[in-house]
């Protein structure tokens, strides 16, 4: 049975992957940081099926540990300081865990066993200020955020420890991905649970930041199997993972409001306080090594994917 450690176990992402590892068959050691209330809203449904061990990107010894005792044949690093904004507010922190965090996970594999497979969260966010569209493998990066900054650090080093090591170290640099379980304050996730409060008459507005930043956004679920497709391959390798459409923030309302039979217009406020520093306008993948090499492809279209958040949010909120 292969053994494999997520960070970020209690986050989007980390309850998809351990979902489609669970059905592969594999031993899945989760991650979670120690924190004084539980957090295990998105992985409570299987918690029973995995084992959850504390251990933090800002402590060396506890990835020794973890790799000591577990024995992973792969480890997936999705662990992040992963909201742009609060990477404004927490720029050490934000570097400490979604940058530093990277090597010490590297070098605890190296030290423990450097045959582990290992697969880091990159981001299309380092793609920031596009030097090209859409944006490769082969695009510059120019990143825009403190976030998009330690984001760079970590895809750098893991080609540098494929580099300089031989390890497997591959490099998913991820556009935007989606789903019913996406953080509250992550904008999609925003609209849908505000549609549907206002649709069930709890509140009255929504006040957003830019309306005309445009996405490349795609479903968490069919993102986590080119995770998993990635650590597969004979070689590692650095894959973009996106959809190749792009769409604004309004253009999500407007589909999101009318999907409960609302006009977006008449309940979205713009609220400065919503900008950011520095802004990402454009982001739309060219995901075609992806297709070619790990025959993947995304199954839930950007309105599916909006419906399936707003549709997820109402039934949450009725119950
Ligand atoms: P998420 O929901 O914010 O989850 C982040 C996870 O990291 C949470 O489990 C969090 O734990 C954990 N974490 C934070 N600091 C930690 C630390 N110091 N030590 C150990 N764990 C820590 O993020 P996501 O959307 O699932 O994204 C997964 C990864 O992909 C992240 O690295 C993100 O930057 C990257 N990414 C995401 C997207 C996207 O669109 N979703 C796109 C590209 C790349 P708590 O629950 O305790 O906070
Ligand atoms: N969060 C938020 N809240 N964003 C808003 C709002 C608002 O009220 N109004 C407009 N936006 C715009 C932001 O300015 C941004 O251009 C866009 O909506 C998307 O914002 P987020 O959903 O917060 O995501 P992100 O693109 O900044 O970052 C996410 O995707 C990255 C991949 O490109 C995160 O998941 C990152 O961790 C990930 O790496």
């Amino acid at each position: 049975m292969p053994t494999a450690i997520i960070t970020g176990i209690t986050g989007q992402d980390g309850s998809y992957l351990a979902e489609l590892l669970l059905n592969k068959g594999y031993r899945v050691i989760g991650v979670a940081r120690r924190s004084s209330t539980v957090n295990y809203e998105r992985i409570e449904h299987f918690v029973d099926d995995i084992t959850v061990v504390q251990g933090d990107l800002q402590d060396q010894g506890s990835l020794l540990s973890l790799l000591e005792e577990y024995k992973p044949t792969e480890v997936y690093n999705l662990a992040a300081q992963s909201f742009v904004p609060t990477s404004w507010n927490q720029p050490a922190l934000t570097g400490d865990v979604t940058a530093l965090g990277v090597t010490r996970m590297l070098e605890a594999i190296r030290f423990v066993n450097s045959k582990i497979r290992f697969y880091q969260a990159s981001s299309s966010e380092m793609f920031g200020k596009v030097m090209e569209v859409p944006q490769s493998e082969d695009t510059p990066f120019y990143p825009r955020s403190p976030y998009g900054v330690a984001k760079v650090y970590g895809h750098w080093i893991t080609v540098n420890y494929r580099e300089s090591f031989d390890m497997f170290a591959t490099s998913g640099i991820l556009f935007n991905h989606e789903s019913p379980r996406r953080g509250m304050e992550f904008v999609t996730r925003k609209i849908s649970n505000a549609v549907a409060n206002i649709k069930l008459g709890k509140t009255k507005e929504l006040r957003l930041g830019n309306l005309e930043a445009q996405r490349d956004w795609g479903f968490a679920g069919d993102y986590v199997e080119a995770m998993w497709l990635m650590l597969q391959q004979d070689h590692p390798d650095n894959y973009v993972i996106g959809t190749g459409e792009t769409h604004s923030v309004r253009e999500f309302c407007e589909i999101a409001f009318a999907h409960a039979d609302l006009d977006y217009k008449e309940f979205v406020v713009m609220d400065e306080k919503f900008y950011r520093p520095a802004e990402v306008d454009l982001l739309i993948s060219d995901p075609s090594k992806a297709r070619m090499a790990l025959k993947w492809e995304p199954a839930v279209s950007f309105k599916e994917l909006v419906t399936m958040m707003v549709d997820s949010d109402l039934a949450r909120l009725k119950r």
